[in-house]
C-alpha cells in the first residue's frame, strides 16, 4: 500500500477512511509477556494462517482521538479510559492485558510519530488513533493464542455520521448485535461482524444507522452500531439506557457528568422503552466518532418519530456539544485528568 503525504490530504473535507500513515506501534506478546515493542513503518502484517483471530474472532480493539488546539498543541482526551476498557475486553476474550501505563505511553508515541497528520484546529476533524489486539499463531482447536499482536495506527478523519451536528434519521434493527450475557460490553471484532448486515440495511434504506432493542424482549432502546444512545427529556432529564449488553461509552459517561455539573441537570441511566419515544424532546447518539450526532427522526415498524426536528439541533444538544467538543479541543478546562498532552 502507497503512504499517504500530510501535504496531499484536504483536512478540512476529511471523511472517515483509512490512511496508510508513516507509523504505528506493535508490541507482540510471547512466552507470557510483551516484547518487541515500538514502532514500525509496515502496515501490512505477516500472520500464521492458524491465528485464532482468523477462525475464531479472538481481536478487540479501541477508538480514541488526537485534538489540536487552537495554540497548536495537541491533546488525548481520556485515553487511561481507553486502556482500561481494552483491558477488560482483553478479560473476556482470554488475551493478555495492556498495562494502562504502557498503552496511553504507546498512544503517544504514535500520535508524536505522526503529528504532522492531526488536522489543524477549527473544524472537528482529529486523528483518529486505534489500538487492536489479536490472538495470533498456529492453533486449530478452539482455544486462545499463545502468542498476540498489540498494534495502534492512525489517521486523519472528519464526521463519522455525514449530518455532523444536523440531524439524521436512524432506524431500530430487528437483528440483535449481542446478547445479555455474551461480549456487547466489549469491543471485540464479533460484534461489528454481527452489526454488518444490519448496518448496511439501514444504509441501502437511506438511515444513518440502526439502533438495537433489547436482545431479550425488543422492546428497549440499546445502543446505536456504533454509539451509545441518549435522550433529553421533556423536563429536562439527560437518559441512557442501561443494559448489560452495550459498550460502556467514554463520551456516554463524560455527558452524564458534564449533563450534571455543567447544565445542572438530572442524570439518569435506565430503561428506554421504544414506545415512550414522546417523553424525549432531543435525542442524539454519542460516541468517539459519533462524538455528539443528532438523531432527528427514528424509525420503528414503519413509523418515523421525530424528536427536537429532521433538520435542526436541539438546544440541550448543542450545549453539550459545545462543552464536550470545548474541552477536547482545549478551549475550556475538563475535570481533573480527562485531557492529557501529546509532547511532540
Ligand atoms: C458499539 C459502540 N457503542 C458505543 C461507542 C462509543 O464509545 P466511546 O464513547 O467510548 O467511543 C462505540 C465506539 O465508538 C461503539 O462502537
Amino acid at each position: 500500500m502507497t503512504k499517504v503525504t500530510a501535504s496531499e490530504i484536504d483536512f478540512n473535507n476529511l471523511g472517515f477512511d483509512y490512511m496508510d500513515l508513516p507509523y504505528r506501534y506493535q508490541a507482540i506478546y510471547r512466552d507470557g509477556q510483551w516484547q518487541d515493542s515500538g514502532m514500525v513503518e509496515d502496515s501490512t502484517l505477516h500472520i500464521s494462517e492458524g491465528s485464532t483471530v482468523l477462525h475464531y474472532g479472538q481481536s478487540d480493539f479501541e477508538g480514541m482521538k488526537a485534538y489540536r488546539t487552537k495554540n497548536g498543541q495537541i491533546q488525548l482526551f481520556r485515553p487511561d479510559r481507553n486502556a482500561v476498557r481494552m483491558q477488560k475486553s482483553c478479560q473476556r476474550l482470554l488475551m493478555p492485558e495492556v498495562p494502562t501505563e504502557m498503552f496511553v505511553d504507546a498512544v503517544k508515541q504514535v500520535v508524536k510519530a505522526n503529528a504532522g497528520f492531526v488536522p489543524p484546529y477549527g473544524n472537528g476533524a482529529t486523528l483518529y488513533v486505534r489500538p487492536i489486539m489479536m490472538g495470533v499463531g498456529g492453533v486449530i482447536g478452539v482455544h486462545p493464542a499463545d502468542e498476540y499482536i498489540f498494534r495502534i495506527f492512525a489517521m486523519p478523519v472528519g464526521n463519522y455520521f455525514k449530518g455532523g451536528l444536523t440531524p439524521t434519521n436512524f432506524t431500530t434493527s430487528e437483528y440483535d448485535r449481542a446478547a445479555h450475557k455474551g461480549t456487547g460490553q466489549s469491543k471485540v471484532g464479533g460484534n461489528y461482524a454481527a452489526s454488518l448486515m444490519p448496518g448496511e440495511e439501514a444504509h441501502a434504506h437511506g438511515f444513518s444507522d440502526c439502533v438495537y432493542l433489547d436482545p431479550v424482549h425488543h422492546e428497549k432502546i440499546e445502543e446505536v452500531g456504533s454509539a451509545n444512545f441518549f435522550g433529553i427529556t421533556q423536563d429536562d432529564v439527560f437518559v441512557t439506557p442501561k443494559s448489560p449488553s452495550i459498550l460502556p461509552s467514554i463520551t456516554k459517561y463524560s455527558l452524564l457528568y458534564l449533563a450534571e455539573h455543567e447544565l445542572g441537570m438530572k442524570t439518569e441511566q435506565g430503561d428506554v422503552y421504544i414506545n415512550d419515544l414522546d417523553r424525549f424532546k432531543e435525542a442524539g447518539a454519542c460516541g468517539t466518532a459519533a462524538v455528539i450526532s443528532p438523531i432527528g427522526g427514528l424509525e420503528h415498524e414503519g413509523k418515523m418519530h421525530v424528536f427536537y426536528s429532521e433538520t435542526e439541533v436541539g438546544p440541550v444538544t448543542r450545549k453539550l456539544y459545545d462543552i464536550l467538543t470545548g474541552i477536547q479541543f482545549g478551549d475550556r478546562p475538563g475535570p481533573e485528568g480527562w485531557v492529557v498532552p501529546v509532547e511532540v
